[in-house]
């Protein structure tokens, strides 16, 4: 981390985008949860009206009896594909199982331990892990059935360009015959629309963007006074994505022996981008992957779209 920090404060502009992995300590991963609730930020509503209307048919047409969920949170949209796989598995097939995999510790073991409740003759099989580096092993896992590899929330759309098809490269290497993925995409829109959503009016994208500098101080000891910086989301039409930053009102210093970084007064550092996608760059971007893109499910409102796709 402290590499990766480091080096993304280093460069003109300061650029921690790389690495959104280090917004979701608990807090983190709770204040997430608080931004789904928000009123502006349509895209969980969206994404969860696609799933209730198409879980059954999607599992139909996959057969699948394995779902893995790479970034799963507190996973309360997946309910919708947990349930149609389950109506789906015949009295005769093996169990259907949920593996997910989270950054997060914390957000992995609330939800594991309220679905296992929930689903007696569900199988779990929870890891904490950096989907950066172990998504090979994850896919690697022997199995004996179809999986499905869903991606919600617009995760993929965080990635930087770069990162996206090495992400995406990898999740196609880890496919077997049989296997589909199913990743969520944040559709293009008006500006305005775009970026209310990552300025909330109560306030909770701005403490969720500060937590990243309390990540930093917490496991580097930066010192940093997250309450000097302030929040700003922005849309770039040309780039397609919504940009977060943040810019420390004051100048700050931070030399520890692992850390050493200065703002001046005004500077900015990019924490996160998040990428909207049409059909088309959708269909590009899968087929840039070696990922054959089968379907794209979207809501009533076209705010949303959910991605199939099989190895090509
Ligand atoms: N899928 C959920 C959560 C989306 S938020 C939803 O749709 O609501 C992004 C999730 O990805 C968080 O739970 C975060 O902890 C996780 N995450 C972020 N970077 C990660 C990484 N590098 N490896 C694994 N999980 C990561
Ligand atoms: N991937 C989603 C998005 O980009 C969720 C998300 C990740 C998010 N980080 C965020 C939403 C920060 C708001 C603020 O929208």
């Amino acid at each position: 981390m402290a590499r990766d920090v480091g080096s993304g404060l280093s460069t003109t502009p300061k650029d921690l985008s790389p690495w959104p992995k280090y917004f979701y300590d608990a807090e983190g991963s709770r204040l997430f949860e608080e931004i789904t609730a928000q009123p502006e930020y349509y895209q969980t509503g969206a994404e969860l009206s696609i799933l209730k209307s198409r879980s059954e048919e999607i599992l139909a047409r996959t057969r699948c009896r394995e779902l893995v969920e790479l970034g799963s949170g507190s996973a309360s949209k997946t309910r919708a594909l947990i349930d149609a796989m389950i109506d789906a598995n015949g009295a005769d097939g093996p169990p259907p199982r949920y593996v997910p995999l989270d950054v997060s510790e914390s957000a992995l073991r609330e939800s594991g331990e309220r679905l296992v409740a929930e689903y007696p003759g569900l199988e779990i099989q929870g890891f904490v892990g950096d989907f950066d580096l172990s998504l090979g092993r994850l896919l690697g896992r022997p199995s004996d059935r179809n999986r499905l590899v869903a991606f919600l929330g617009g995760t993929v759309g965080n990635f930087t360009p770069q990162k996206r098809r090495k992400f995406l490269g990898a999740l196609r290497a880890g496919l077997r015959e049989g296997d589909r993925a199913l990743i969520g995409l944040d559709l293009v829109k008006d500006a305005r629309t775009l970026e209310a959503a990552y300025n909330d009016a109560a306030g909770v994208t701005a403490r969720f963007n500060r937590n990243m500098i309390r990540v930093i101080n917490n496991r580097l000891g930066a010192g940093l006074d997250p309450d000097l910086f302030s929040h700003r989301a922005v849309y770039d039409a040309d780039l397609e994505r919504i940009e977060m930053w943040l810019y420390s009102e004051a100048e700050q210093k931070v030399q520890t022996p692992d850390l050493e970084a200065r703002f001046e007064g005004g500077e900015g550092v990019r924490t996160e981008i998040s990428a909207k996608f049409t059909p088309e760059s959708a269909a590009r971007t899968f087929e840039q992957s070696g990922l054959e893109l089968l379907d794209i499910y979207t809501d009533d409102r076209d705010l949303f779209a959910l991605a199939l796709g099989g190895p090509a």
